[in-house]
């Protein structure tokens, strides 16, 4: 099963923005398929280094799509951005560390409680600006 379905209300209206938010959601079930099949370490590495890479790249393009229009709530979205960018890195830390040893689903479900809100709130408000 995957970890998350997309649904109509994550659309926000925006083509690329749309596009890239499908693509991550793919590679969250990716991984979450992974974990259930006991992924090994380095499967584990591969896949934090991939989504730290493409959120960042993806939250790049919002924060830019931001500034061009002048967006009323670009410093607490960005924040968001942030927040979880953070937390990827601690996670990629303490996984370096050895910490995540016995790995589960708690990185799985901090990014899909994490996406699944940001979604709803502060992307689908932004295209409602836009739009
Ligand atoms: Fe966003
Ligand atoms: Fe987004």
């Amino acid at each position: 099963m995957a970890l998350v379905e997309w649904r109509d209300d994550y659309r926000t209206g925006i083509a690329s923005v749309d596009h890239e938010h499908e693509g991550l959601i793919r590679i969250l079930n990716d991984l979450y398929a992974r974990q259930a099949g006991k992924a090994d370490k380095q499967a584990v590495a591969d896949f934090l280094g991939e989504i730290n890479a493409k959120i960042s790249a993806h939250f790049a393009l919002e924060e830019k799509i931001m500034r061009e229009c002048d967006y009323d709530q670009y410093a607490d979205h960005k924040a968001d951005h942030e927040r979880l960018l953070d937390g990827i890195r601690d996670i990629m830390d303490a996984f370096d560390r050895g910490a995540y040893v016995n790995y589960d689903d708690v990185l799985a479900m901090h990014l899909r409680d994490w996406f699944t809100q940001h979604f709803k709130t502060r992307d689908a408000r932004l295209h409602k600006m836009l739009g």
